[in-house]
């Protein structure tokens, strides 16, 4: 079901320059102050990422998994500085995001790019979808002239699956697939390094979520693109992901090449998750034993809980007082995994 490890995932140590991550998020914190309607005076905290962080490599997909109102798309614009992070830091092929200026900000903004749940949102209605992608072309000064730049548009088209025609069409004459199409295709003419994928298939059919995954899982070999993945659905995140992070109240609180964590989670959070998860039945599924059915909402990220984030839904028997109280760290457990879990901590000295 995953893709397993991506070929040039090496170890921390033996890295070289080239080598190097191509986002890095270091302890990423986006909070949001909210108002009173009524006094205008500061009424509460959204801590909605709260210390974040995380890594993707060239070439690779780190999927971002997590309940809705988890942080995912906070953490996305925040790479992006759509929105201002709170603190933290953010790397990109070595060079710091969130100082970036003019030229710079720029560069970046090509060569990471995103892509929406909603691809409507970000078409303009009253423009030809080849009009929008060649806005894109000549935003960044690609594509040459007004006839080298109709060439790449045709190109851009056929590359997303869609016929040269299409250019002539309008949003609304498009399938919602078509138009997730055109998103792509606007992605790509900015020739990115990156792209943020943030829920690119919840709104789709199901047939057609397929169709528009397999497309990004060939895009990614052809042009060695690497992706962060978000999807609230771990199906999805499991398809295409070589290494999948689960996110719970504005922390990671598990990460793993995506055939340890889909085998063997160990958090108690990703266990619930995947346990819901209805393709995962069969053999899997048994192994895994019966469905964990995780008590209440998830906290509100205004008030979230003291120690671990998870302690007031966490069904596992070694919870106790100290997962009250103890705030858990992301720690390594040798398979490449990170887990954050007191208890796994002490408990478990090997894993392999
Ligand atoms: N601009 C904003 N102002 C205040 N709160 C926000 C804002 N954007 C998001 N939030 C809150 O931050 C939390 C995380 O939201 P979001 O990043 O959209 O999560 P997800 O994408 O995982 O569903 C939610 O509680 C949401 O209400
Ligand atoms: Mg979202």
């Amino acid at each position: 079901m995953s893709r397993g490890p991506h070929p040039d995932s090496i170890p921390d140590a033996a890295r070289t320059k080239e080598a190097r991550p191509l986002l890095e998020v270091r302890n990423l914190k986006t909070h949001f102050t909210t108002r009173s309607p009524f006094f205008g005076r500061s009424r509460g905290v959204v801590r909605a990422v709260d210390g974040v962080s995380l890594e993707v490599r060239r070439g690779e997909t780190l999927g971002l998994v997590g309940e809705s109102g988890c942080g995912k798309t906070t953490l996305a614009r925040s790479i992006l500085r759509l929105v201002e992070p709170t603190e933290g830091e953010l790397h990109f092929d070595g060079e710091p995001i969130l100082t970036m200026k003019g030229e710079r900000m720029r560069r970046l903004r090509r060569k990471c790019q995103i892509i929406f749940q909603d691809p409507a949102a970000s078409l303009n209605p009253r423009m030809e979808v080849g009009a929008a992608v060649d806005e894109v072309l000549r935003v960044h000064g690609l594509g040459g002239n007004a006839r080298g730049r109709k060439g790449r548009v045709a190109s851009l088209l056929e590359q997303v699956g869609l016929h040269p025609e299409h250019r002539h069409r309008f949003p609304h004459e498009l399938s919602g697939g078509q138009r997730q199409r055109i998103a792509i295709a606007r992605a790509l003419a900015a020739e990115p390094e990156l792209i943020v994928c943030d829920e690119p298939v919840s709104a789709l059919d199901v047939s057609v979520q397929a169709q528009i995954l397999n497309l990004l899982v060939r895009l990614q070999e052809e042009l060695e693109l690497a992706y962060l993945f978000i999807a609230h659905d771990l199906r999805v995140v499991g398809h295409l992901s070589h290494r999948i992070a689960v996110m719970y109240l504005g922390r990671i609180v598990e990460e793993a090449p995506a055939e340890v964590l889909l085998q063997e989670p160990r958090h108690p959070y990703t266990q619930a998750l995947l346990s819901a998860a209805p393709a995962l039945t069969g053999e899997e599924g048994k192994r895994r034993g019966s469905r964990i059915v995780l008590a209440g909402e998830p906290p509100s990220p205004v008030t979230p809980p003291e120690g671990c984030p998870f302690h007031p839904r966490c069904w596992h028997p070694d919870r106790d007082e100290a997962c009250g109280r103890v705030v858990p760290g992301l720690k390594e457990d040798g398979k490449a995994r990170r887990v954050s879990c007191i208890k796994l901590e002490t408990t478990s000295k090997d894993s392999s």
